[in-house]
């Protein structure tokens, strides 16, 4: 069992063990003082874990209920957020009850922009069983739904009270998205560390997943803890985001975000080595690194296509944009670019 603590505006834990999530009950029982336990799920992870998460909220002395979406990116909508709320009123769920965050990124984040704004805020455990969510998207306190056109463009930073993680769950995960969450892994490596890079190169992320997810959540631990509200270094985080994200609309949320990450992974250090700031020998190891844990590294839209989508994203002001370079494997920077300019990097 690893255990790493997360300081932020919550402070908290995230315990990675095999097994764990039998025993979720004895993590939240302590969080708080009312007995209403609701946990958000999607289809099929509900119909997999959600009898076992009952059962041992169950043993702790929870009424359990549960809200369940259809799976898939588009249930992080406006929609299913109002009647999750709805759905929490009429359950006469308190400030003092729980939400329980069961499931990938979609249900994590719609579940936490759920908890932050209930009644307030209320709070809320993550239980993430992708590889994605493990290693991303259960910390840090990012939570948001997407508007019709626009991915997260609703939300808050808000902590969970704990995150909950056990890697056996990633036995049922489908293998093309075990390999989305494989992609924000390198991203890390490439970030933060050549030491890291390199065990993936030697070593399946498979052969080793409480090493990786351990190691990937204290590297965000750390980010987070220098940076809570995203106004300086945790944007490093977004590394093969801004194309990513733009592939992700453009092709209708048909390409998975773990696949338009790693497409925008390539193509950044594919531009940094244009303008001099990575190695071609750096460029040619990440795309081999992608390529060898089967992620694409290219896409069919062009870059006009994928520009007018990258300039309405977060990340951009009114003239410029910040974007998240590779220097070499190991270490990025931020580099605020005329939005003019992208095309080219693009
Ligand atoms: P997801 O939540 O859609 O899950 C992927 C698929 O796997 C779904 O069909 C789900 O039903 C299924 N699934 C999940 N766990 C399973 C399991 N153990 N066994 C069988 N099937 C399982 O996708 P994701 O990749 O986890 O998350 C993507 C989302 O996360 C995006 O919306 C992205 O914007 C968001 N995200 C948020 C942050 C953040 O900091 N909040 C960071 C990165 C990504
Ligand atoms: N996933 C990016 C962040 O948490 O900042």
């Amino acid at each position: 069992m690893s255990v790493v603590n997360v300081t932020a505006s919550r402070n908290y834990d995230v315990t990675v063990s095999d097994g764990i999530i039998d025993k979720c009950g004895s993590f939240c029982k302590p969080l708080v003082k009312g007995k209403n336990a609701v946990i958000v799920s999607d289809d099929n992870v509900f119909s997999i874990y959600g009898k076992r998460v009952t059962k041992s909220l169950e043993s702790e002395g929870f009424k359990v209920s549960e809200f369940v979406v259809p799976h898939g990116e588009r249930s992080k909508s406006m929609s299913c957020y109002i009647n999750l709320l709805e759905f929490l009123f009429e359950s006469g769920v308190t400030r003092s009850d729980l939400l329980v965050a069961l499931g990938g990124g979609v249900v994590g984040d719609l579940c936490g922009f759920a908890a932050a704004t209930y009644q307030r805020g209320i709070q809320f455990v993550q239980i993430p069983t992708t590889l994605l969510a493990m290693v991303d998207s259960s910390v840090g306190g990012k939570t948001a739904v997407n508007l019709e056109n626009g991915k997260n463009q609703v939300g808050s930073f808000y902590q969970p009270s704990a995150v909950i993680c056990d890697p056996k769950t990633l036995s049922t995960l489908p293998e093309e998205e075990y390999l989305c969450g494989c992609a924000e892994v390198i991203k890390y490596a490439v970030l933060f560390s050549e030491e890291f890079f390199t065990q993936l190169e030697e070593t399946p992320a498979k052969k080793q997943l409480e090493n990786v997810i351990t190691t990937c959540v204290t590297m965000k631990r750390d980010i987070v803890k220098a940076d809570e509200f995203d106004t300086g270094e945790r944007m490093l985080l977004n590394l093969g985001h801004t194309v990513g994200h733009a592939v992700e609309g453009l092709s209708g949320f048909e390409t998975l975000h773990g696949q338009a990450v790693a497409i925008g992974l390539a193509t950044i250090s594919r531009s940094a080595v244009k303008y001099g700031y990575l190695s071609e020998e750096n460029c040619e190891r990440i795309i081999g690194l992608l390529e060898k844990y089967g992620l694409p590294t290219e896409t069919e839209f062009t870059a006009d296509e994928m520009y007018t989508l990258a300039v309405s994203d977060k990340k951009a002001s009114s003239d410029t944009i910040t974007i998240i370079v590779p220097r070499k494997i190991g270490h990025c920077e931020l580099l605020k670019l005329p939005k003019t300019d992208l095309k080219d990097w693009l």
